[in-house]
């Protein structure tokens, strides 16, 4: 079977967890520590708080900023609905904003307007939190000026997106705090894992507090992470650069066989990848762009009976039950929903995995369409 996604492990994360076992301190310790000052210099960021799980750690961030009954925050609909779920158990209204075509991310262009609504239907807009969708950055920089506008809080949920960045600097530090996911599917894993990078030490000791019972002076969770899991994350962001270099050159080997072909579309910013270090981009998962006419759950099953895993991309957020209104709000996000197609990427893949998924997606779509791929191009990439 050729999987979706999969940790990328080796001898090194398993002796790292035998020499945590050996130690005998198991809980959040040194390890922690350590993990969290090496995110917090690989970010850029003063401060870094690891938790249990990329939805902990938006759970502080909206906890810390107090949200509650009638605030509004603003979301794309188009992602996993962590941040959605969070505001809606806090009482606080998710307001769902739709996405582009061109990076599945939220659309700048609607945001103004959607705010200027919001206010005038009596919500109190407090915050924006972007995603980094799949690792693509989003226009982080306009929104921030948006948010400046009208005094807005920006959290980046920038789950997927550990090694994206922008002019050269990581995404997750533009806003007042960014946060990360460390499942299994991300990037880097701890196994579940989360963190939360911020350079405002009022707002690192707040989620600190909150992580740890409120530390005994006010209410909080326990949402520690272990000295296991640390280990583990310790040893992955060692081999982050190598995990991000095989994860692109798998893509440039899914693009050699099915960019340009019918029936399916990449999104731009995969065409338009640079090499460079400024303009990194951390792809956690591909997805592609099926037309209308193609029947994506037949396509998800076909590709199962040849034993390649495939998925739907991300929820449409505001479509989902406990959201849902009765008009398509949001209706690029409900086409990304339909029609995305989510493709076996990891950095454990070979290139003839990615070869033959490519093909059979190709052969499934246009049969006979396909052509030999020209892998040495893009093998230059690997360079680094
Ligand atoms: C954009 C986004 N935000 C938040 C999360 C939640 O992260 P976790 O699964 O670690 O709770 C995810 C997980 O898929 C995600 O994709």
């Amino acid at each position: 079977m050729i999987s979706l996604a999969k940790p990328f492990f080796d001898e090194k994360e398993k002796e790292a967890v035998g020499r945590v076992l050996d130690s005998g301190w198991i809980m959040q310790g040194k390890q922690v520590a350590d993990f969290e000052s090496n995110i917090a210099d690989y970010c850029g960021a003063r401060h870094c708080i690891a938790v249990t799980s990329g939805t902990a750690a938006l759970h502080i961030c909206f906890m810390a900023l107090s949200f509650s009954q009638g605030d509004g925050i603003i979301i794309p609909s188009f992602a996993w609905p962590a941040a959605a779920n969070i505001a809606h158990l806090l009482g606080a209204k998710p307001i769902f904003v739709d996405s582009k075509i061109s990076d599945y991310n939220l659309n700048v262009d609607l945001l103004e307007k959607i705010i200027e609504q919001s206010i005038s239907d009596g919500i109190r807009v407090k915050a924006i939190v972007p995603v980094h969708q799949f690792g693509a950055p989003c226009d982080i920089k306009e929104i921030l000026k948006i948010a400046n506008k009208y005094d807005l809080i920006v959290i980046e949920d920038s789950a997927c997106a550990l090694g994206t960045k922008i002019s050269g600097q990581q995404v997750g530090t533009f806003g007042l705090a960014g946060v990360f996911s460390f499942h299994p599917r991300k990037i880097i894993t701890t196994g579940e894992g989360g963190a939360i990078i911020t350079d405002s030490t009022e707002f690192a000791e707040k989620c600190r507090a909150l992580r740890n019972h409120g530390n005994l002076n006010s209410a909080g969770l326990n949402y520690r992470m272990t000295d296991i899991q640390a280990a583990i994350g310790l040893v992955q962001l060692g081999k982050l650069k190598s995990i991000l270099s095989k994860r692109k050159y798998i893509i440039e080997i899914y693009l050699e066989v099915l960019d340009g072909q019918d029936g399916i579309s990449f999104p731009d910013y995969l065409l338009n990848s640079e090499c460079s270090e400024d303009a990194a981009k951390a792809i956690q998962t591909l997805m592609v762009l099926l037309d209308n006419d193609i029947d994506r759950d037949k396509i998800i099953a076909r590709m199962a009976e040849f034993k390649i895993e495939t998925n739907t991309g991300s929820p449409a957020a505001h479509r989902l039950p406990i959201f849902s209104k009765t008009s398509d709000t949001c209706p690029v996000a409900t086409e990304l929903n339909e029609q995305g197609l989510a493709l076996p990427l990891h950095a454990a893949m070979t290139k003839e995995e990615a070869r033959r998924a490519a093909e059979t997606l190709l052969d499934l779509i246009n049969p006979k369409s396909y052509e030999e791929p020209h892998t040495a191009e893009f093998e230059t990439c690997l360079a680094e």
